[in-house]
C-alpha cells in the first residue's frame, strides 16, 4: 500500500465535462469522458487526501471514498468549487466550456417548417482555473491545470501556464493520431516554474498517481522545508 502521505490534506479535482443548455432538451459540450479527473480523485484518496470531487456529467463513474459534487453547467461547477474551500491543492481537469447561450430556452424549440434558425447568443463563461489561481486570499497552496494541445504542445502550454496563474500545467497531446482522447492512456509533460519534464506513455491511473505523488511531495515539502 502507497504510504498516506497527503493524511489531513484537503484537495479539489473538477472532472468531466460541462453542459451548457441551449433548450430543456439540447446542450453543448466538450468531449470528456472523465477517466483522467477520476483516476487522479483515486490516487489522492489512495494517498490519504479528502477529496472534493466537483464533477461534470462524465462517462466514467465517480470513484468511492471521495465526496462527489455533481454540476452541470461552468458556472454551477465555478460556485461548487467556491464553496469547496479551502483547500490544500486544486486539480482542474474538467473539461469546462468555454461559453454558455445567453438566450436558453425553457421547454423546446421547434422546428417551424419556415426553415428558420435558433438565433442563439453567447456569454463567456467564467475561467475556473484562472479565478482560483488568482483569488487573493483563500487560494490554494498548489493549483494545477490541464492543456489539452493539438500542436506546439511545449509552447502553448507554457503561455497557459503563465495565463491561468496556476502553478503546474499537464500538458497533453491530443491531436488524432496519438489515440489518447477517449483512450486509456496519456502522454503528459509537467510544466512548472523548473521547467518541463516529459513523462513516458502511461495508463491515465499511472499518469493519476504520479501526480498525486509529486503533489504529495510538494506540499510536504513546502510544510517541512
Ligand atoms: O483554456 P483551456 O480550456 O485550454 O485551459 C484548460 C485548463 O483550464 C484545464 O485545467 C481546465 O480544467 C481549466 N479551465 C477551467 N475553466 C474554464 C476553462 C478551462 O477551469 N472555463
Amino acid at each position: 500500500l502507497p504510504q498516506r502521505v497527503l493524511t489531513g490534506r484537503h484537495v479539489i479535482v473538477t472532472s468531466g465535462p460541462t453542459h451548457e443548455p441551449i433548450d430543456s432538451v439540447r446542450y453543448i459540450a466538450n468531449r470528456s469522458s472523465g477517466a483522467q479527473g477520476s483516476a487522479i480523485a483515486a490516487a489522492l484518496r489512495d494517498l490519504g487526501a479528502r477529496v472534493s470531487f466537483v464533477t461534470g456529467p462524465a462517462e466514467v463513474p465517480p470513484p468511492e471514498g471521495v465526496e462527489v459534487i455533481p454540476v452541470e453547467t461552468a458556472r454551477e461547477m465555478r460556485e461548487a468549487v467556491e464553496d469547496a474551500l479551502p483547500a490544500d491543492a486544486a486539480v482542474m481537469a474538467a473539461a469546462v466550456a468555454d461559453w454558455h447561450v445567453v438566450n436558453a430556452r425553457q421547454g423546446k424549440i421547434k422546428k417551424d417548417g419556415s426553415g428558420a434558425l435558433p438565433d442563439l447568443q453567447f456569454a463567456e463563461n467564467p475561467d475556473i482555473l484562472a479565478w482560483i489561481s488568482r483569488l487573493p486570499q483563500g487560494r490554494p497552496g498548489l493549483v494545477v491545470g490541464f492543456a489539452a494541445e493539438t500542436d506546439h504542445v511545449l509552447e502553448n502550454a507554457t503561455a497557459k501556464r503563465a495565463r491561468k496563474g496556476c502553478d503546474w500545467i499537464l500538458a497533453n497531446d491530443v491531436s488524432p493520431a496519438t489515440g489518447i482522447m477517449g483512450g486509456t492512456e496519456n502522454a503528459v509533460t509537467l510544466i512548472s516554474a523548473e521547467g518541463a519534464e516529459s513523462w513516458p506513455r502511461l495508463s491515465k491511473a499511472e499518469v493519476a498517481r504520479r501526480l498525486a505523488a509529486r503533489l504529495a511531495d510538494a506540499l510536504n515539502a513546502r510544510n517541512n522545508p
